[in-house]
């Protein structure tokens, strides 16, 4: 179904008021063809082009004036070997409702990454991540659709490119794959993963489940993350940095207290929420935005917010923490403009000319 001059509203969970152009609801396959088509056409006028899941990774700095897909293919398969389960699903599906269907069914693996919102189809793209797990670990391959050519492609797990909220779909496929199916690789001989954080607490427990993660996983969450249903967010607004061994080594001298993760390449990787936290800067407000109080790596919509009280606000974090710490920081969050994504040095810049 195609939609003309439609609101974004409930479709983004930061929930601000913005229009796309054209709204594109892709829920059966068959409409590939159709759907390849009318990006041809988009593009011939120079139109920009967005793929859409949930709406929980991205911020609309103003109106699209192009097409926006809304993926929503659904179905699920799930089969069985003697060492694993192989659970494909379609883009369009709940991520979260998966997890739980999984840990329902005693296909455990996922719990982890319970409470994750948005669709399976954006999964791969930052590769989530959350408690000591991300995508990647069980991703089997991801099958997409190449926007340019109407053909359908599979990579496998080593062809994603996954990394820290990093992947191929961020990078040299960015602008044509849009995924439609992931498949991944459940293993029977289950692991728990409860040494990150708070799961530390379940390890004196010698026999903890999959599902006691899940509830813990949904509990912690549901405890420091403001539920987009009751309060506009998207989740970490940035990642957290990853800085040389000199920079982490001169900031724990000083700030002993500070979290470091060491990487595998020597680098260091630093908790944002934490250095944000420590700016000082739990509950500032600006215009209708605030950093949330429980973590200080959500941005929240308290009060109406705008898009730009969103991005001022996230240029002032920003700014504050280069200032204190000498950490530049990144954002997660990816910010779509009028002609396709942009970011926020750019959304400054427009704000100040
Ligand atoms: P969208 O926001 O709709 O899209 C995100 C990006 O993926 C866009 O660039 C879009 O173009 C692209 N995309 C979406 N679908 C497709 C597709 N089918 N094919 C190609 N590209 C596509 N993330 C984590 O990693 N870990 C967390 O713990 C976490 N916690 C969160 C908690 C809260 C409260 C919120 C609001 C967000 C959180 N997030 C977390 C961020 C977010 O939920 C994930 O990034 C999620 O995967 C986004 O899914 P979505 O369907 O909403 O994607
Ligand atoms: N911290 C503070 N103050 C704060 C927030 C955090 O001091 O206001 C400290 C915590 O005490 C802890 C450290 O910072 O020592 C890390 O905090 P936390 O464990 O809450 O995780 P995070 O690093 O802030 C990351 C992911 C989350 C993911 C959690 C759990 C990123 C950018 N964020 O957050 O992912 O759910 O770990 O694994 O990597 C998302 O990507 O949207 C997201 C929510």
């Amino acid at each position: 179904m195609i939609e003309t001059n439609s609101s974004l509203k409930a479709f983004n969970t930061f929930s601000i008021e913005a229009k796309t152009q054209t709204l594109f609801h892709f829920n059966n396959i068959k409409q590939a063809a159709e759907l390849a088509a009318l990006v041809k056409e988009m593009r011939a006028a120079d139109k920009p082009v967005l793929i859409l899941g949930g709406g929980s990774n991205i911020l609309f700095c103003e109106d699209f004036s192009g097409l926006v897909i809304k993926v929503e293919l659904s179905g699920v398969d799930i089969k069985e070997s003697d060492s694993d389960y192989i659970v494909q699903a379609a883009a369009g599906e709940d991520w979260h409702q998966l997890v739980t269907n999984c840990i329902e069914k005693g296909i455990d693996g996922l719990e982890n990454l319970a409470l994750i919102p948005g669709v399976v189809g954006a999964a791969p793209v930052q590769n989530i991540g959350a408690y000591g797990t991300e995508f990647k670990d069980f991703c089997e391959s991801v099958e997409y659709l190449d926007l340019n050519s109407g053909e359908f492609f599979k990579l496998n797990a080593q062809q994603c490119l996954f990394a820290y909220r990093d992947s191929i779909f961020k990078t040299a496929a960015m602008h044509s794959a849009l995924i439609t199916k992931v498949t991944m690789k459940l293993s029977k001989q289950w692991q728990a993963h409860s040494r990150y954080g708070l799961l530390k607490e379940l390890d004196s427990s010698a026999k903890v489940t999959a599902k006691q993660i899940y509830q813990s996983v949904c509990q912690i969450r549901s405890e420091k993350l403001p539920d987009p249903e009751l309060l506009g967010n998207a989740g970490s607004f940035f990642k957290n940095p990853v800085v040389s061994q000199e920079l982490a080594a001169k900031l724990s001298a000083l700030y002993p207290q500070m979290p470091c993760y060491p990487q595998e390449d020597c680098r260091v990787k630093l908790a944002a929420g934490w250095l944000i936290d420590q700016a000082g800067l739990k509950g500032t407000k600006f215009g209708g935005a605030a950093v949330h109080q429980n973590q200080a790596l959500v941005l929240i919509n308290e009060n109406n917010a705008s898009a730009l009280d969103i991005v001022q606000l996230a240029e002032l974090v920003r700014t504050t923490v280069k200032e204190k710490f000498s950490v530049e920081l990144e954002h997660e969050v990816r910010f779509m403009g009028c002609r396709g994504e942009t970011n926020l040095s750019e959304v400054i810049k427009n704000v100040r000319a």
